[in-house]
């Protein structure tokens, strides 16, 4: 952490400091259950902090979130959170927001622009879910032959592309480990159950081993295609995702699914903590502010893990 000269903008917010901040939260959409308890956390932990905080759904479009962070640079608000839907694409947008000299926070996704665009940046490392993923699976099936299909994320996301590296790596010069296809399901559980159920057509008389699936709600998709393909998921395909919401703890403790790796969804938490620092006396805090990465199992008491998470507003 270091503390440098007031930006105009901290002074403002120093002077400010006694009337509530003002944020803009530019959101994705509502793709899947664990954007859903984002969404409701970051709302709980703006008004538990007494923060005004201006909401927009870009309904999974950048240039929806191109205008609403527009919206919020008019509306002259005191910081701006972004959870970014693609990884490029954002640099005239963020140098107009440095212009006004608004900070921005991004929230769990990354973006290719220059570090100096934003505040900081709040999520896990993403090459490291797929990791875990991939080690975890690797582990599981030692030597077996296994046939691996793939559920990505959005096209274009950072959590698409890193946890597609990170699994590779993970697997990477075990010749019994093969991954025979991998196909989007845009992160949505209608998404994971098309696209698996055109695999299991596609590789019917093949035998499926594992599903590796970049979030929990295209694995729930997948597990029904499984299902209503006469299988058993958990079983007969072995699933890993990554997220950890309640429903794949669910569908853990049934046996339906075997493993998953948790990605917090309270970001808003070390968000607003950098920001009330930066506003209250310039404190800029270190570029990535990074989340834990969790893996669990069956053996992890999964209805446990269920209980825990049910009322975060999943
Ligand atoms: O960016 C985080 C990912 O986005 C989550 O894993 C997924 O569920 C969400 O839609």
């Amino acid at each position: 952490m270091k503390t440098t000269l007031l930006t105009t903008a901290a002074v403002m917010g120093l002077a400010a400091a006694a009337s509530a901040q003002t944020v803009g939260f530019s959101q994705i959409g509502s793709e899947s259950g664990w954007r859903a308890a984002e969404t409701t956390l970051t709302r709980q932990q703006a008004e538990e902090r007494g923060i005004d905080l201006r909401f927009s759904d870009a309904q999974q479009r950048q240039e929806n979130q191109i205008a609403a962070i527009r919206s919020f640079v008019a509306q002259g608000v005191d910081a701006i959170l972004l959870a970014p839907v693609v990884a490029t694409g954002w640099d005239s947008v963020l140098e107009e927001a440095q212009e006004a000299e608004i900070p921005v926070v991004l929230l769990d996704r990354q973006v290719d622009s220059s570090e100096d665009l934003y505040l900081t940046a709040v999520g896990s490392d993403l090459v490291h879910e797929g990791e875990v993923a991939g080690q975890w699976l690797a582990d599981t099936v030692g030597d077996q032959e296994c046939r691996i299909v793939e559920l990505q994320g959005t096209t274009g996301s950072s959590p698409a592309i890193d946890r597609a590296t990170g699994f590779r790596n993970a697997i990477e010069g075990m010749d019994n480990l093969e991954i025979v296809r991998s196909q989007t399901g845009d992160f949505t559980r209608t998404g994971g159950k098309e696209v698996m159920e055109s695999f299991l057509q596609a590789e019917s008389g093949n035998e499926i081993c594992a599903l590796y699936a970049h979030n929990d709600d295209m694995a729930l998709g997948a597990i029904q295609a499984i299902t209503e393909a006469g299988m058993d998921p958990g079983e007969d395909i072995l699933i890993v995702s990554i997220d950890a919401v309640p429903d794949i703890f669910q569908a853990m403790a049934n046996g339906d699914a075997n493993a998953t790796v948790e990605l917090t969804p309270n970001m808003a938490g070390p968000a607003f903590d950098a920001l009330e620092a930066y506003w209250s006396d310039g404190t800029e805090p270190e570029k990535f502010i990074q989340t834990e990465s969790t893996l669990y199992t069956q053996d992890d008491d999964p209805m446990a893990e269920y209980e825990a998470r049910k009322d975060l507003g999943y």
